[in-house]
């Protein structure tokens, strides 16, 4: 157990987090983060949802499995069948911990559970007592509890942590709560539950009122010792706390919160980054912390400030979150010694017959582009991380366009089973064209929803990455990639969504809260 000063960091990027439209990630992509996660030092990794799909299950079970450190943590309802699961996942990890929720609102009680007070109560602790059953560190979540009587709320809790439960989260389901009321429950259940020394608080916020962070840091003024929080705050809905804004307003802060964390700051920025890419979700400009404007100075006066005294205007260092300077660290001559080196220090594990790809590629650039940054090199890394299942590669795309000619595009896909098939269409525009031959030549057809390209550095030679959102089933699914052709870069990225549509299709998965069956795209 921590000292008092200590807080629990509890990540849930990849469950709460995945549960963000769009946001789903390959085995090998959750793989990935989870050893981010390690490196970055957050205490509990919570893997996922067990039950919800075959996919999750062998999701958890890798992470277990392959992670030692953090305690792994998956989620189950208070059944006996989800929680049964949810242990055969975990079982393998040296620091397993079973997460089983229940909602204790009158509103969930009423339309969602139709059940009383008293079976509440029954249930949540039979779902302790089973989990404790298989292992001792077992946390319970009233679900909606910000919107809970608080009497009946004390009742739960007091009952959960007579029947095992070590952790206590305090879940604002959907964002209701506002930062004082939210503490004075944390300061409520301190006073009113009568074995609360035997548990620790958790708060687990969501972020509908872009209050998450505000929320959970008057949690901690009120008691709570562990936060729960996603990279880049990714989540359902606004989605939850960030992890990078809680650990610095509290690092920052520490004259104030009294309270530190096991995280290693400077890996913050290319955990993000890597969030980003293995969920297409980017990250905004002006977002605190990893954003790229975060550190930015643009007004004259503040410019001048900063040269004189670095602390006129900046209350962090850029170093102490991990920004990389942009800095030339490659040319045309690097050996592959070299560029493991780089792509190690930049926070990536790739295997050897990754590195020899971001090899290969990072020569072919070499030759493409006079100078090569940090940001290539993470993107050529970033590119071997969709390692998932594909059904379409490309083989070949051209395209044509210009004012008095009709936009047309030829695209070459091969099939996983070997075929090549070719199409030419004509469309609004190239990327339109190429698009819509894609389209016809998988026969998915999906609603373009954005499509967006950037510059990965600087110079006119830098790489261009595109990003792709598009709508199938109603769900929102996102593509990314890079090149320095970026008619290419958007083919590939839509040809990443087309491809994760195909491996949703074989796997449908259960939602932890709406109990629905979720299709292609969450
Ligand atoms: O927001 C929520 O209530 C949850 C629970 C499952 C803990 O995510
Ligand atoms: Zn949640």
């Amino acid at each position: 157990m921590f000292d008092d000063d200590r807080l629990i960091i509890f990540d849930t990027t990849l469950r709460d987090g995945e549960q963000s439209p769009g946001a789903s990630m390959t085995l090998p992509e959750k793989l990935e983060v989870a050893r981010a996660l390690n490196d970055l030092g957050v205490d509990v990794i919570e893997a996922g949802f067990p039950i919800a799909s075959p996919g999750d299950f062998e999701a958890v079970q890798s992470i277990a499995r392959q992670i030692e450190g953090p305690t792994i943590c998956g989620l189950a309802r208070c059944n006996n069948a989800d929680i049964d699961r949810a242990w055969e996942a975990l079982k393998d990890s040296p620091r397993p911990r079973i997460h089983v929720f229940l909602a204790t609102s009158a509103i969930h009680r009423e339309f969602k559970l139709h059940m009383a007070k008293e079976e509440i109560l029954r249930r949540a602790v039979e779902g302790v007592k089973r989990a404790k059953g298989y292992c001792d560190d077992v946390e319970f979540s009233p679900e909606d509890a910000s919107r809970t009587e608080l009497d009946f709320l004390v009742e739960v809790v007091e009952h959960a942590i007579e029947a095992g439960a070590t952790t206590i989260n305090i879940p604002d389901t959907v964002g209701y709560a506002v930062p004082h009321q939210y503490g004075a429950i944390f300061a409520h259940l301190k006073k009113h539950v009568r074995n609360i020394d035997r548990a620790i608080l958790s708060c687990h916020c969501h972020d509908d009122l872009g209050l998450a962070v505000a929320n959970s840091l008057c949690a901690v003024l009120d008691g709570a010792r562990q936060v729960e929080c996603t990279i880049n705050g990714i989540g359902e809905r606004a989605g939850n706390c960030s992890l990078e804004e809680v650990v610095m307003a509290l690092r920052t802060r520490q004259d104030f919160y009294k309270v530190r964390t096991g995280i290693n700051t400077r890996k913050l920025y290319q955990t993000s980054r890597m969030v980003s890419h293995v969920t297409g979700i980017q990250v905004q400009r002006n977002k605190a912390i990893v954003g790229q404007n975060a550190f930015a100075h643009e007004a004259g006066i503040h410019q001048d400030g900063m040269l004189k005294e670095r602390s006129t205007y900046e209350i962090m260092n850029p170093e102490d979150v991990g920004l990389p300077r942009t800095e030339l660290v490659l040319g045309k001559h690097s050996g592959r010694h070299a560029l493991r080196q780089r792509v190690q220090d930049l926070g990536y594990h790739l295997n050897d017959e990754q590195l020899q790809r971001v090899f290969d590629s990072f020569k072919a650039l070499a030759d493409r582009k006079k100078v090569i940054y940090d940001a290539d090199i993470e993107a050529l890394a970033e590119a071997q991380m969709y390692a998932g299942p594909v059904l379409w590669v490309l083989e070949a795309v051209t395209c044509n366009a210009g004012s008095g000619t009709i936009p047309s595009a030829a695209v070459c896909l091969w099939n996983r089973d070997g075929t090549i098939i070719r199409e030419a269409t004509v469309g609004d525009g190239p990327v339109d064209a190429v698009f819509k031959a894609i389209e016809r030549i998988t026969g998915v057809e999906v609603e373009l929803r954005d499509y967006r390209v950037r510059s990965v550095s600087v110079g006119e030679d830098a790489q261009g990455e595109a990003h792709v959102e598009a709508e199938y089933n109603g769900r929102i699914l996102t593509g990314r990639a890079v090149s320095t052709d970026i008619v290419e870069a958007s083919a590939l990225a839509f040809l990443q969504v087309i491809n994760r549509i195909a491996l949703r299709k074989a796997q449908p998965r259960l939602h932890p809260q709406t109990e629905k069956e979720v299709v292609v795209g969450n």
